[in-house]
């Protein structure tokens, strides 16, 4: 199941929450391994012990056998009437279990958040309104369950009584011994017994249904970005080439909305491309159709002249390296995090990658340098701390494209002169393209690219845009107010 949902398309987990789908598999499997482990048992022995008294009735007495057998139709109706209702409470009942779920994690996850705005009192309140909904379900499947196993049990001993009843007058009448009558009536009543264990187990096996359709559903989500049958090779060639052609593209979520609308770009071999633009303009977007987390709706991206779908997904990842806008970072210590996509990487490598991060400084001063444990999501570093890291975690594997989305936080001064000396050491090793808020990294690239409401809107160097480009004249004063003034003070 995990291997399924780690291989699905991003925008999978947009539609269904992550936290949902996490407590879907705790809930629903520790069912199923409670139905398998002792249900199932019980079912099993209940059912020879069924057959085996069944045998033993008739070779004792076929005439009440039978008077016995007939009220079996009157005992499976029940059970399938009340089966489906337990199967389809069952269902709602683990949905709701699982919205308990998901509302604690993300609660506690961001515990922070949560105090910071006194949001605990509604936190509370949202989660016993969410335990409450799976309570009254639950009681909704355990009446429903009740109902079933009491009509069971009617059914079961009015039989008994009646094959009592005719038993009693075959001994008074001669036809049977009393011996005879009561070896039957034990029989009887071992069958009757496994009747109702079974009735109720199978309750609990609807449940185990119930639970295993949505996990069935979950483990036939097809993924939305198929590999080629007949994958391109690309390998690792030394030096790459970006084209991306006419690129149009909406979110799934938000089919209405053009985040990109026919965007046309370069990145030659070696160069450095500044990508700027207001929030919202769709750079990070650009980032994810590069990676091939989304297909476009239009247009295409070329590396290397191979269309993206044409290759590998694994094989053009390989390619890029990426640090994310906000660093996520995992729990673990900060040697996991950095070798995460070169699990193999040499501690010449690591160290050539922290030095290039400008993190080997960091890291040294940790009381357990590479070895510091973090928490879940990275707890435990500075922000500047772990952007750099990041920056790390993309080098490592020495990547043919590098795509960096600056944060848009702001770093002090020294972290900033950090990675700016970084992207510095990189330029010429490999392709860059930097979605950035920095006058000091625009000034830096080859080129910059203006992205505004998904088009690109202007290119060219900093200089040639700020006399040629209303817009990003107007956008630089805007966002890089404090440091361009004293740049471009003389200019004035
Ligand atoms: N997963 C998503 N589903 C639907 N819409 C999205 C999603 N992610 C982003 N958007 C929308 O797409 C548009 C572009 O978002 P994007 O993250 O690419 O902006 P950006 O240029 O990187 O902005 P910023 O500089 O603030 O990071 C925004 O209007 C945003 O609301
Ligand atoms: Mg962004």
């Amino acid at each position: 199941m995990f291997d399924h949902l780690i291989h699905l398309h991003p925008g999978y987990f947009e539609t269904n929450q992550p936290t949902e789908i996490q407590s879907r598999i705790t809930t629903d499997t520790t069912l199923l391994q409670t139905v398998i482990g002792s249900s199932v048992s019980i079912a099993l022995r209940n059912v020879l012990l069924f057959f085996g008294g069944v045998v033993l009735l008739f070779i004792t007495n076929a005439k009440l056998s039978l008077l016995v057998l007939m009220s079996i139709p009157l005992v499976v109706a029940p059970v399938i009437i009340f089966g489906r209702r337990v199967r389809k409470l069952s269902r709602s009942s683990q949905d709701t279990l699982a919205e308990v779920g998901s509302y604690a994690g993300e609660s506690l996850r961001y515990v922070k958040i949560v105090q910071a705005f006194n949001h605990e009192p509604a936190d509370v309140s949202e989660f016993a309104q969410r335990v409450e909904n799976a309570f009254a379900v639950a009681v909704r499947r355990i009446r429903q369950r009740a109902w079933l196993v009491a009509l069971v049990m009617l059914v079961v001993l009015a039989a008994i009584a009646t094959m009592l009843w005719v038993g009693g007058q075959d001994v008074i009448g001669g036809a049977t011994s009393p011996g005879e009558l009561a070896a039957f009536i034990f029989y009887a009543f071992m069958v009757a017994g496994s009747v109702g264990a079974i009735s109720e187990v199978y309750s609990d096996l609807q449940r185990a249904a119930g639970a295993t359709e949505r996990l069935v559903e979950l483990l036939q989500a097809p993924c939305a970005l198929p590999e080629p049958a007949q994958p391109m090779h690309i390998g690792v060639p030394d030096e790459i080439t970006v084209v991306v052609d006419q690129l149009s593209f909406t979110y799934p979520s938000r089919p209405d909305t053009r985040v990109l609308d026919g965007v046309s770009l370069r990145i030659d071999p070696g160069e450095m491309v500044a990508l700027v633009g207001p929030s919202g303009a769709g750079k990070s977007t650009l980032f994810d159709l590069l990676q091939r987390f989304y297909d476009p709706q239009a247009g295409s991206i070329k590396v290397n002249d191979l269309d993206l779908p044409t290759v590998r997904l694994a094989d053009l990842r390989n390619l890029i390296g990426f640090v994310p806008q906000d660093p996520v970072l995992f729990a673990g210590t900060l040697r996991d995090n950095l070798i995460y996509g070169k699990l193999d990487a040499s501690d010449d490598a690591i160290s050539h990658a922290l030095d290039l991060a400008h993190a080997t400084e960091f890291v040294a001063a940790l009381p357990d340098g590479l070895n510091t444990v973090l928490g879940e999501s990275g707890v435990g570093l500075s922000g500047g701390q772990k952007q750099r890291l990041a920056i790390g975690r993309a080098l490592i594997s020495d990547p043919r494209l590098l795509l960096l989305d600056e944060a848009t936080s702001a770093l002090d001064a020294r972290s900033e002169s950090y990675i700016r000396e970084s992207i510095n050491d990189l330029k010429g090793q490999c392709s860059i393209l930097v979605i950035a808020h920095r006058l000091s990294t625009v000034r830096q690239a080859d080129r910059i690219i203006v992205l505004d409401g998904g088009r690109v809107v202007g290119q060219g160097s900093h200089n040639e845009l700020m006399s040629s480009n209303v817009l990003y004249r107007r956008f630089a004063e805007i966002q890089f107010a404090g440091e361009l003034i004293p740049a471009t003070g003389t200019d004035r």
